[in-house]
């Protein structure tokens, strides 16, 4: 038997592919949920932690002693959910425990989606990771969406050095992009769709405007 899966409604997390313009939006967020008068704890995945930083550096930037052995999908799949069971025990649970609400940019969604659909991993072992390790839904996780081409295009210019991951093809985004859609479309009540094609001033606005709605509705509660 595996451990149970709790939908938390202080948890809220941002999704979305590369070019989709995260920050902007998870500083609006932040700047709405402390407006209402919350702690929020921002955060982020892979990391959080100082150890959980370490691994992302690991995964994402790996330095030239181990650059030029090639990571297996498995182990990148291990890497971020023990950097996640770190940040789950370490900032998390406190912190919803204490009452506040947690911020997170990007959560266990990304790892469908990039080590699920991105490297074809079997979704049923990371749904049993996710069981087993974190244990928690976030009430609400707003997905932001783009074509890969406009996001490639944002990210093209603003990254001079691509990590490991924003290396990859089209083909691997494509997938990616795919799986976040299809988990909207699964659970339509704790995902909320936002097209990130806009400018970055819309999104982040139709982000916030999802935060009002799940708060009036007292989901956050
Ligand atoms: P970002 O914070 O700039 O989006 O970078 C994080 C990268 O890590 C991004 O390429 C997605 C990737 N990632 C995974 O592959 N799996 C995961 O579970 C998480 C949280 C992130």
């Amino acid at each position: 038997m595996s451990a149970a899966l709790l939908r938390h409604p202080r948890l809220i997390s941002l999704e979305g592919g590369e070019g989709a313009g995260k920050t902007t939006a998870i500083n609006a967020i932040h700047a709405c949920l402390r407006a209402h008068g919350h702690e929020v704890v921002l955060t982020r995945e892979p990391g959080g932690t100082p150890l959980a930083e370490r691994i992302r550096a690991l995964v994402l930037k790996p330095d030239e002693a181990i650059a030029a052995e090639p990571l297996s999908a498995e182990a990148e799949l291990l890497l971020v959910f023990a950097a996640r069971a770190q940040h789950v025990r370490q900032v998390i649970q406190p912190a919803l425990r204490r009452g506040a609400f947690v911020l997170t940019d990007r959560f266990t969604d990304s790892s469908y989606a990039y080590q699920g659909g991105g490297r074809g991993l079997d979704a049923a072992w990371i749904a049993d990771l996710e069981r087993r390790v974190v244990g928690l839904l976030p009430g609400l996780t707003l997905l932001l969406d783009v074509d890969v081409e406009t996001g490639r295009a944002r990210a093209n210019g603003r990254d001079l050095w691509p990590d490991r991951i924003e290396s990859e093809q089209d083909d691997f985004f494509q997938r990616v992009r795919a799986v976040f859609r299809e988990r909207a479309q699964q659970d339509p009540q704790r995902f909320a769709l936002v097209d990130a094609s806009q400018v970055q001033q819309r999104v982040a606005a139709d982000v916030v405007a999802r935060v009002e709605q799940f708060l009036q509705n007292g989901e956050g509660a």
